[in-house]
């Protein structure tokens, strides 16, 4: 029960799904856990949740769009908790639209969550990481960041732009000593998997049935590779990209 203990985790978008999930195994795994969501009440139940249960974890109002957001909540944390060991850029949104149907401004508002609210998590966290000689940054990419999905240009951009933004911090990074990897789960069953349904117009059981494991994945799943990746186990991973998709991508 302590792979990371003694770490100091910052996770947007903590509030539910696979954030809320993440947080709460590290917080079981001894870290202290910064919680960070737009949606306040998310959040505080997340951190709720993790003191009920004996952990340490703090709650940060914040959206990952905007750097003075960022630079607010990163000198809380460290006033908080510490210096952050590791950052999981988590906070993200979907969306499945055909291409010549994608309004320009929900475009846009993609892009700045999905890429713009993780590059400013590097640019903030990093330096911090950089000066203790150490740090772990796990990013929220998708198997839609590695291959085509009909209706998926702008997620699949933004989480396309995720991959490789984390090999080009992976590399000016490393000699640093600061880690940086990107995960790409295919679908995981939180409210973004019931949207897919939803939008596509089929029943859940048929997005099960596209991995060829037969179903989709767990929050749990994802929170295990993200345990790894922030712990000491992993230091020799850096500009990797784990793939968690029930054999989605092997095809
Ligand atoms: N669920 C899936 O099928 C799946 C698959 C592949 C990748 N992912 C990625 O995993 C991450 C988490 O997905 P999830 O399924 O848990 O999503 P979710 O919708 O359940 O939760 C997302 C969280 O992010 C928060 N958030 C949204 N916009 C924000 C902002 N501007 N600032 C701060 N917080 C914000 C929301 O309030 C929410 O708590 C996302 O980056 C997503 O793209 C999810």
């Amino acid at each position: 029960m302590d792979r990371v203990d003694g770490k100091i985790a910052v996770i947007t978008g903590g509030g539910r799904g696979i954030g809320q999930t993440t947080a709460e195994l590290l917080a079981e795994e001894g870290a202290q856990v910064a919680v960070t969501d737009i949606d306040a009440d998310a959040g505080t139940t997340t951190v709720e949740h993790i003191t009920d249960a004996g952990g340490e974890a703090a709650f940060f109002e914040h959206d990952v769009t905007s750097e003075a957001d960022w630079e607010r909540v990163v000198d809380k944390v460290q006033d908080t908790l510490g210096v952050p060991d590791v950052l999981v850029n988590n906070a993200g949104i979907y969306q499945i639209e055909p291409v010549d149907e994608i309004d320009v401004d929900d475009w846009k508002n993609l892009m700045d969550i999905n890429v713009t609210g993780v590059f400013l998590g590097l640019k903030h966290c990093t330096p911090l990481m950089r000066e203790q000689g150490q740090g772990s940054v796990i990013n929220l990419s998708s198997v839609a960041g590695i291959i085509g999905l009909s209706g998926h240009t702008c997620y699949g951009a933004s989480k396309g732009a995720v991959r490789t933004m984390t090999k080009d911090a992976a590399i000016e990074l490393a000699e640093a000593g600061v880690r940086v990897n990107s995960l790409h789960p295919a679908y995981i069953d939180t409210q973004m998997a019931d949207y897919g349904a939803e939008t596509l117009g089929t029943p859940k059981e048929e997005l099960d049935a596209m991995h060829p494991i037969g179903h989709m994945g767990e929050p749990e799943d994802v929170a295990y590779a993200v345990l790894f990746l922030a712990s000491d186990e992993s230091t020799f991973m850096t500009g990797s990209e784990m793939v968690l998709d029930g054999g989605l991508t092997a095809q």
